[in-house]
């Protein structure tokens, strides 16, 4: 998932010409325990569990499980930071601006250079993910992020109102409260960075729970909030002479590693978390939906998955549809809510667009991640191997023609080739189920009226793509078309400052750009009845 205008084929688009930026081989694990507080605990329960490098399968490290009573912990510290009369809710806001400034600052420090740290290689290791894709795409746009929400934070304010004139009517924004966040482990870096950055911006605090398979980089931010306040912050008051402190006040972020079934699903039925955002599968969008419901009726932000249709057409520049749509459906291994899972293409420029894609494939590199000149690492871990291999034998035997790749690398790896299949009828399971994994399915149409039909029969909705020279068929296609985002000649062009989200069971309400501001803040009208009027 590129953002904030990096287009991406493994490295090369849009990426500065050697030398490359490398990784930092010799990597020390220093932060694996839970962080409350602004200080590191360690479990409750006094577990632990291991995280794998997923391309050699051996583990990294053992990380501190956090469960019911430590998500308690965090939830306290989180509200005592967000009480009324706290330091955090009396801070003026552009300093809240600056404290998510310093943290990116601290992130662009620790993006390379510092040993202990490099977050890229630390991305690279717990995820598998390619480390130029780490460094330029992950990296880059969590950066970004935090810039964009730290620029809203002394801007987002409530209105007057008209109405008749013995009134006074405005309104106020004011934080939620505490925000629980559960985020999954194919962006890790990059989701937190979704989920906290609007949070803050807004005045509330956050607990957060990354995912079982990839604790690693959320907990070395942790140590960078920790650290904003110790030694790089600059002392301030706010406007109203009150003393402010320099950095994050301990409480305001909160990281809780663990599983889904115990720390996730405290945070989700938690009565003191007024907010609940979740990025993963749909089943578990469900589950936190339900629990909210159950609890205390909290607001659920859910980004769920996709099954996201291409549409090229044969008016299309030919080379770049083959090459954009094939990102699309490779990119991170496939492992992406935004994966071009369907492409539909017009049948007079059908074949050559399959030859092409083959062509195109054959130049993806395969291997190390920590590698420089890799493009394609391993999927995160057996469950998900597991399920692409099934559905990938279900294409081959509902039909569907396999034209490349199609199989595992190696022995025990968890790596598998990237692979594509033609003759894609909608019916197969290929067609409708959710692979995240590297396998593009290519269908052929043959009216417009036809591919949107096709298009739209799916109960997902996140993103599409339509590929014409015509801006006119681009324009009324993307309005027939029932997804969050319509990208025109381009594929997973993802900004800051524009909005995502699903349509149908892709998910509701929007993540990024102004939009995400009204997920995370309350709005309070304030009416005063004036005793004349003049
Ligand atoms: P998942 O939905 O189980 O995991 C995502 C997050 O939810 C993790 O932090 C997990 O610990 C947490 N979680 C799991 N069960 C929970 C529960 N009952 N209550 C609260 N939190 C819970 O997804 P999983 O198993 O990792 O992947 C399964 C499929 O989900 C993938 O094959 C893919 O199709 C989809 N997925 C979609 C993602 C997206 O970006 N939209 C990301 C990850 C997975
Ligand atoms: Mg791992």
């Amino acid at each position: 998932m590129a953002q904030n205008g990096t287009t991406e084929n493994g490295v090369a688009d849009g990426i500065p010409a050697l030398p490359f930026p490398q990784p930092v081989k010799v990597q020390e694990v220093r932060h694996t325990k839970i962080f409350i507080g602004n200080e590191w605990h360690t479990s409750s329960r006094g577990r632990t569990f291991p995280t794998f490098n997923p391309a050699t399968c051996v583990k990294i490290c053992d990380v501190e499980e956090a469960d019911k009573e430590d998500v308690d912990k965090a939830v306290e510290a989180a509200k005592a930071a967000g009480q009324r009369g706290s330091l955090w809710r009396r801070m003026d806001a552009s300093s809240r601006g600056r404290l998510l400034h310093t943290l990116a600052d601290l992130m662009e420090r620790d993006r390379l250079l510092l040993a202990v740290g490099s977050l890229p290689t630390l991305e690279t290791l717990d995820t598998g993910k390619p480390f130029l894709q780490a460094f330029f795409i992950d990296l880059e746009g969590s950066i970004k992020t935090l810039r964009y929400y730290a620029g809203w934070a002394d801007k987002i304010h409530g209105k007057s109102l008209p109405v008749d004139e013995s009134f006074v009517c405005l309104t106020k924004h004011e934080p939620i409260g505490v925000c629980g966040a559960i985020i999954p482990w194919n962006f890790p870096l990059l989701m937190f960075m979704w989920k906290i950055a609007p949070a803050l911006s807004c005045g509330n605090t956050v607990v957060i729970k990354p995912a079982e398979q990839t604790p690693l980089t959320a907990l070395h931010v942790g140590s960078l909030i920790n650290e904003g306040i110790t030694s790089l912050g600059i002392p301030h008051t706010n406007m109203s002479g009150l003393p402010s402190q320099a950095g994050f006040p301990p409480g305001v972020v909160n990281i809780v590693p663990g599983f889904g079934l115990t720390a996730g699903a405290a945070i989700a039925s938690h009565m003191d978390i007024n907010k609940v955002a979740f990025t993963g599968s749909t089943e578990v969008g469900q589950l936190i939906k339900e629990a909210a419901a159950k609890s205390n009726l909290k607001r659920v932000t859910l980004e769920l998955g996709g099954k996201n249709p291409c549409i090229v057409f044969a008016d299309c520049d030919l080379q770049l549809a083959v090459e954009e749509t094939q990102k699309g459906a490779f990119y991170n291994q496939g492992q992406c809510c935004t994966a071009a899972s369907r492409v539909f293409v017009e049948k007079s420029i059908y074949e050559e667009f399959v030859r092409r894609s083959i062509e195109n494939a054959k130049r993806i590199v395969t291997g190390d991640p920590l590698d420089p000149q890799t493009s394609h690492g391993p999927q995160i871990d057996r469950k998900q191997f597991d399920k692409i291999m099934d559905l990938i034998e279900s294409g081959k035997k509902e039909g569907a023609r396999l034209e490349y790749g199609g199989a595992a690398v190696g022995e025990k790896s968890l790596f598998i080739e990237p692979t594509i299949f033609s003759e894609v009828k909608d019916h197969m399971r290929i067609a409708k189920e959710e692979i995240f994994g590297p396998v593009q399915c290519i269908f052929s149409f043959e009216s417009q009226q036809e591919v949107i039909e096709r298009a739209n029969s799916s109960k997902y909705g996140l993103v599409s793509a339509v590929f014409t020279t015509s801006m006119d068929r681009a324009m009324s296609v993307s309005a027939a078309l029932e997804t969050g985002t319509v990208w025109i000649n381009c594929y997973n062009a993802l900004h800051a400052q524009t909005p995502f989200g699903g349509y149908k069971m892709s998910g509701n309400g929007r993540e990024l750009g102004k939009y995400a501001l009204a997920e995370y803040s309350e709005v309070k009208a304030v009416t005063i009845k004036l005793s004349k009027t003049l």
